[in-house]
């Protein structure tokens, strides 16, 4: 890691929570980082907050670089692999984050077999905290892919998959944080509803999440067997679960997942097209 220097092309808000992760984690030093935004604001944002370099110029920025961090959004990820393609170095890693843009399109664009790796992460990585899905692309090595890996586990949990699955983990962990967030605000309200501060209710919202998640992952226990730990016959909570169960919640939930699937392929599909 000593000798990386890494530019991240986007300073919004994935893009900033990724490169916090790096630096909260001690993975590689803010002069190591350079960000660049077309937006001067973010930048500012961004310098102070994490002391990286920042620049407005992606081809400048991008020349001694050997890894390049592309955080845009998917639609505008074209102009920007014309604009760098010039000046990187053929050995530099492209580590994309762009929503259903595939792979093969990147290495057509910038050519000289470039070296690609697909991540979708989640805005939880701003406390180290992300699920992080990754896949390489046609000429990425295997010793890139454990060098994107390394990045992505500073920023929380990292699983490889194939891409044909990357649409699939945008609706579920990229759009995650969504879900739970508003599950923990309408868990508050519940409180609030029943007579609870809504102070205390948003913390004891929180912690309840935050307490079964970390159940699940540490006992390694199914959920369902979880839930019977909690379910007493005749008590409180197999009484509040079939209240959930008439309200179709599972169903909410898939169907938000599905949802959110569809627009990633959605989104994908003129690159793919163009890809084809
Ligand atoms: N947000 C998430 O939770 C999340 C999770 C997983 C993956 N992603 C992926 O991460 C990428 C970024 O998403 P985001 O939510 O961080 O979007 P965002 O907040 O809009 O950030 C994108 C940034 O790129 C800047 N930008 C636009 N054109 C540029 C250019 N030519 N050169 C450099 N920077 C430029 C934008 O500036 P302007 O605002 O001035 O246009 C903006 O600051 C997307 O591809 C998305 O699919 C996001």
């Amino acid at each position: 890691m000593k000798n990386v220097r890494l530019v991240c092309i986007g300073a919004g808000n994935m893009g900033t929570a990724f490169v916090k992760g790096l630096v909260d984690a001690g993975l590689l030093l803010p002069s190591r980082i350079t960000v660049t935004d077309k937006t001067q604001r973010r930048l500012t944002h961004a310098h102070r907050e994490l002391r990286v370099k920042t620049s407005r110029d992606n081809a400048q920025a991008v020349k001694k670089a050997n890894i390049v961090v592309l955080a845009v959004k998917p639609q505008i990820l074209d102009q920007v692999l014309t604009e760098i393609k010039a000046t990187v170095a053929k050995e530099t890693l492209f580590l994309s984050i762009a929503a259903g843009y595939p792979t093969g399109l990147i290495e057509n664009l910038l050519g000289n077999k470039a070296r690609v790796v697909r991540a979708m992460p989640n805005i939880a990585a701003i406390v180290g905290q992300a699920a992080t899905a990754i896949c390489k692309g046609k000429y990425a090595r295997k010793r890139e892919l454990n060098l994107a890996r390394k990045l992505f586990e500073a920023c929380g949990l990292v699983i490889e998959v194939e891409e044909n699955k990357m649409d699939a983990v945008t609706g579920l962990s990229g759009t995650g944080p969504m879900y739970v967030f508003i599950i923990i605000e309408a868990l508050s309200d519940a409180g609030v509803r029943m007579g609870l501060g809504r102070y205390e209710s948003t913390r004891l919202a929180t912690q309840t999440v935050l307490g079964a998640a970390m159940m699940v992952e540490q006992t390694g226990q199914h959920p369902i067997f979880l839930k019977d730990l909690v379910t007493s016959p005749g008590g409180t909570a197999i009484n509040a679960l079939y209240s959930m169960e008439k309200t179709g919640m599972r169903a909410v939930l898939m169907e938000a997942v599905e949802t959110a699937t569809k627009k990633s392929q959605e989104l994908g599909r003129p690159f793919n097209n163009k890809h084809d």
